[in-house]
């Protein structure tokens, strides 16, 4: 049996990629393509922590919530319930909201790029991705975005942060262009007109 594909979203907060992985996952079930849907941070226990150092609860140093992904993303890969290697292995397609692009991007803001590539080897070397698809929209159209959703409580702060990172994913492109396969996409439209861009990056896979 030929092993499943491994096709990753990436992009800013605001970028809409969530809401993209379900029209990208009926796509390919249409053409008969085993498929599930994945995300990170995961759902199980380091995942869980993570959650909790992101809402303040259990306040942790960057660098150590930077290895916390790392340790996130070898469960999401090993783990005996529904680790993503073995489901790759069994010919299962997954498309995941995120993978290690988004550690090198956001973590690089505090902590050295080299490290965060560094702690994310192992993972790595288990599971690179057939395609990392990056949904790019500009840092004012992400935070246009999460104003429509969210509070308006240090705006001008997060839109930096969100430039900052914006700018750390095209660095971590350009550091990995010769082992990682990465598709631009613009984020910017309708949502019918990004999946549309989005199914020209993925389907040459299928
Ligand atoms: P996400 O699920 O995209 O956010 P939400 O569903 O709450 O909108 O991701 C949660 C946050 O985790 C997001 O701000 C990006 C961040 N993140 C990292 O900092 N490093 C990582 O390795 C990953 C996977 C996510």
């Amino acid at each position: 049996m030929e092993n499943g594909k491994f096709i990753v979203l990436e992009g800013i907060d605001g970028s809409g990629k969530s809401s993209q992985i379900g029209p990208l996952v009926k796509r390919l079930e249409g053409l008969g393509v085993p498929c599930r849907a994945d995300r990170e941070p995961t759902q199980r226990p380091v995942g869980a922590l993570i959650r909790q150092a992101l809402t303040g609860q259990t306040p942790l140093d960057p660098r150590v919530i930077a290895a916390l992904y790392a340790a996130d993303r070898l469960d999401h890969l090993v783990n005996e319930e529904n680790g993503l290697r073995s489901a790759i292995d069994r010919g299962i397609t997954v498309v995941s909201d995120r993978y290690y692009f988004s550690s090198y991007a956001y973590h690089s803001v505090d902590v050295d790029m080299d490290w965060v590539i560094q702690a994310n080897a192992l993972s790595a070397q288990l599971l690179r991705p057939t395609v990392t698809v990056f949904l790019d929209v500009s840092a004012e159209e992400a935070m246009e975005r999460i104003r429509r959703n969210r509070d308006h409580e240090e705006l001008f702060e997060k839109e930096d942060r969100l430039r900052r990172t914006r700018e750390l994913y095209f660095q971590a492109f350009d550091r990995l262009r010769d082992v990682e396969r990465v598709a631009v996409v613009d984020g910017s439209g309708t949502q019918e007109q990004v999946a549309q861009r989005i199914w020209s990056a993925v389907s040459p896979y299928f």
